[in-house]
């Protein structure tokens, strides 16, 4: 019996707990810092290395990271000089998401297909080239902003305006002191991600994203707002283009380059004109995209990441998926992603729905009774015999969670019914 450490706080890490304490080989699972929802709690932060690698030691634990900050900080590193077990990638794999100038030029030298770029350090440099291209632009800021350092714009003044913010202002603090002005593709975006032992990469379900505050993918981006797996937009074939030329490519690259990239990644994929473009790498999962991957997953979790550590994943069958749909509604709170109201109480989470679950993410418990205290509350998630069974089953189970600034889209899912 292997007992679990996991790491972060949102929903993804309430589902990854879920799942791994499924299996008859995991006993005890932790969370550090965890939620209202997860259980065997330990008060200590994503980025208190340290103490979490004394926790494990002590309880002889298995850690599994959910969010980037840690992996940019080194845990892995840190663990593994330890002798612990731990499953994601080094600092320096996890450079494919903590560095996105890093990450376009890693992509650039390797064949990966992504949107052409440019870099900055100098602001003005950065307005002269925005007026030089002829297409709509992106502007990125480098380094790890909580999904918020990227802007779509829709002309020069946009863009320019975008800058400003990012290299002026310093809205984004050090990670905006380099730019990545991009080309604007205009396509059908979807999420990829893989499992890997830095050799080989086994797939897991496909999933679609709405990053978009309000329905209708309007409004500023945000850390997601609700996904659901499978999505029509990755076709069979399209899925082994982009397993080949973005995942075993990068795996194989990682490796040549001196850093193999052992754990979740995730490749968020624009489709266009029936190409793949890579958008963006994180590495680890995506949050909402877990919630309903994690339920589809039929083979024990354990298995792969045990194998991921050791490097034997090539030994493992693929991985198997229920042929249901799944779909994760997020509550969050009103004014997310800006700013928003906390501590307040809520109702109606025992009021059960047919193959529904709540994963937690920015909650507390207080004497029993559960308060939120985050930006994204809630991932409602729930399956069904195909999409729209999923949405209703989900959307049914998340009425009935109530708090006074309780928002959500209403439209989860819908883009996947839609696309022919
Ligand atoms: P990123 O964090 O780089 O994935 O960017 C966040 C979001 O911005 C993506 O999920 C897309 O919706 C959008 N985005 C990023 N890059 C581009 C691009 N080159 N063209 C169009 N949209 C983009
Ligand atoms: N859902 C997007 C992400 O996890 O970055």
């Amino acid at each position: 019996m292997t007992d679990i450490l996991v790491v972060g706080s949102g929903a993804r890490e309430h589902a990854l707990g879920w799942k791994l304490g499924m299996s008859p080989k995991v006993g005890k699972v932790f969370h550090a810092p965890g939620n209202g929802g997860t259980a065997n709690n330990v008060n200590i932060g994503v980025d208190e290395i340290e103490k979490l690698a004394k926790f494990a030691t002590e309880q002889k634990c298995l850690t599994v990271v959910g969010p980037e900050v840690p992996l940019a900080a080194g845990i892995v590193n840190f663990f593994t000089s330890k002798g612990l077990e731990i499953f994601g990638p080094t600092k320096e794999a996890a450079q494919l998401e903590s560095s996105k100038v890093w990450s376009k030029n890693f992509m650039k030298r390797n064949g990966i297909p992504t949107a052409r770029f440019e870099v900055f350090d100098d602001r003005e440099e950065a307005k002269k080239y925005a007026e030089s291209v002829g297409y709509p632009l992106v502007v990125k800021a480098d380094g790890l902003a909580a999904g918020k350092g990227v802007i779509v714009c829709d002309d020069l003044e946009g863009a320019v305006v975008a800058i400003d913010k990012i290299m002026n202002e310093k809205n984004f603090g050090n990670a905006g002191s380099k730019i990545i002005l991009e080309e604007r593709i205009d396509g059908i975006e979807a999420s990829y991600i893989a499992i890997s032992d830095g050799e080989t990469a086994y797939p897991m379900a496909t999933s679609q994203d709405h990053k978009r505050i309000l329905d209708g993918d309007k409004g500023p981006n945000t850390g997601g707002m609700g996904a659901y797996s499978p999505t029509p937009v990755i076709s069979n074939e399209m899925a082994e283009v982009i397993q080949k030329n973005v995942i075993e490519k990068t795996i194989g690259a990682m490796k040549r380059e001196g850093m193999q990239f052992k754990g979740f990644i995730y490749a968020g994929i624009m489709i266009k004109n029936d190409r793949p473009y890579v958008l963006e790498f994180n590495a680890r999962m995506g949050d909402p995209e877990c919630q309903p991957i994690m339920v589809r997953m039929e083979s024990d979790l354990i298995d792969y990441i045990t194998a991921c550590i050791r490097g034997t994943l090539s030994s493992l069958p693929k991985i198997s998926w229920s042929a249901k749909s799944a779909v994760c509604v997020v509550l969050a709170a009103k004014g997310y992603p800006e700013s928003f109201p906390k501590d307040e109480e809520v109702l109606g989470l025992d009021v059960m729905q047919k193959e529904s679950i709540v994963f937690h993410a920015g909650t507390r418990k207080v004497d029993g009774r559960i308060l939120t205290s985050g930006g994204r509350v809630f991932g409602v998630t729930a399956t069904g015999r195909t999409l729209q069974e999923a949405i209703s089953n989900a959307y049914a189970r998340a009425e009935k969670i109530t708090w006074p600034s309780k928002y959500c889209r209403s439209d989860i899912g819908q883009k996947g019914l839609s696309y022919t």
